[in-house]
């Protein structure tokens, strides 16, 4: 697909938002009281964010891990933090706090952390980063908001459309949102569109982060956008999702409704044609299907 190469430049601290890493190796620090953490990232992570956390936060007594999404890569490392810092608590949706305990669930996200674990198993040294099933205390819903000391708040909306339990942390004192996996991830100067469930709710959610007008969003596969980047990286993604759907709908069309044709044909053109990608290649299948499922989803309800 014929699309621009963008260019964004990512900062890794704003106000008292600090994000670490990158790639597959994700999280977000607000050194509030008490300190948040967000979407820790793959388990292998674990013991790198403990020491970022115990580095950077003034104190990890009580810390709230807020989790925008059940995906692997974004609540891996909980489990090993909620074993090393006992007072922590786990905030999640209400939805993502049933997938967290649900046996099938728990163990594709161990087995899909195993593989990250594997290699870094020399940084590891042994060390117990394993998954396992997560009770969430905090269960958030939309227009909840999370109180911190000296009366700041951390509001929550759901921003559904890359899953249906996503989630969007937003501090209206320092204008920065937190928002996941809401509005895709920057990868080569490309946007993708990850609409796994829906790809109204998805640009719907968009627009519910642009309508918060914030400062800063912080994105845990790349980093935090601050300033104008910040309308630009959002208008830019609603249009790169729409882009993206409208080759979908059109391979749709080619192939009269055969969707295993339509993934087909994109991982050859999309996948097999590059030679780098942060996702591994059954990974990107699977979410093609879901985005292919979701857009000849959206063409029938237009079809009504
Ligand atoms: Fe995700």
């Amino acid at each position: 697909m014929d699309q621009k190469k963008l260019h964004f430049e990512f900062a890794r601290e704003f106000e008292d938002f600090i994000s670490l890493g990158g790639g597959h190796v994700t999280a977000a620090i607000c050194a509030s009281a008490p300190a948040m953490l967000f979407d820790p990232g793959v388990s292998a992570f674990g013991p790198l964010c403990l020491k970022e956390l115990r580095a950077r936060a003034k104190s990890t007594d009580n810390l709230i891990i807020a989790l925008s999404h059940a995906h692997f890569d974004h609540c891996g490392a909980a489990a090993y933090l909620m074993r090393k810092i006992p007072s922590a608590r786990l905030a999640a949706s209400g939805k993502g706090a049933e997938i967290l305990k649900r046996p099938n669930a728990v163990e594709l996200i161990c087995r899909l952390n195993a593989e990250y674990e594997k290699s870094m198993a020399a940084e590891l040294a042994g060390e117990d980063v394993s998954f396992a099933a997560l009770d969430v205390s905090l269960r958030l819903a939309d227009g909840d908001s999370i109180p911190l000391d000296s009366g700041r708040v951390c509001r929550v909306l759901e921003t559904p459309g890359h899953t249906r339990d996503s989630l969007t942390f937003y501090f209206p004192d320092t204008g920065i949102a937190f928002i996941g996996d809401t509005a895709g991830a920057l990868e080569h100067g490309f946007i993708h569109s990850p609409y796994l469930v829906s790809y109204e709710d998805y640009l719907a959610s968009i627009d519910k982060i642009r309508s918060l007008r914030p400062r800063a969003i912080c994105m845990p596969h790349s980093g935090i956008l601050a300033g104008d980047d910040v309308e630009r990286y959002l208008s830019e993604a609603a249009a790169a999702a729409t882009a993206y759907k409208d080759m979908i709908e059109n391979y749709l069309e080619l192939y009269k409704g055969d969707q295993e044709k339509v993934v087909e044909r994109i991982t050859a053109e999309e996948y097999d044609s590059q030679p780098l990608h942060i996702q591994k290649r059954q990974p990107f299948i699977l979410n093609l299907r879901a985005k292919v499922h979701a857009v000849a989803a959206w063409v029938e309800s237009k079809r009504l």
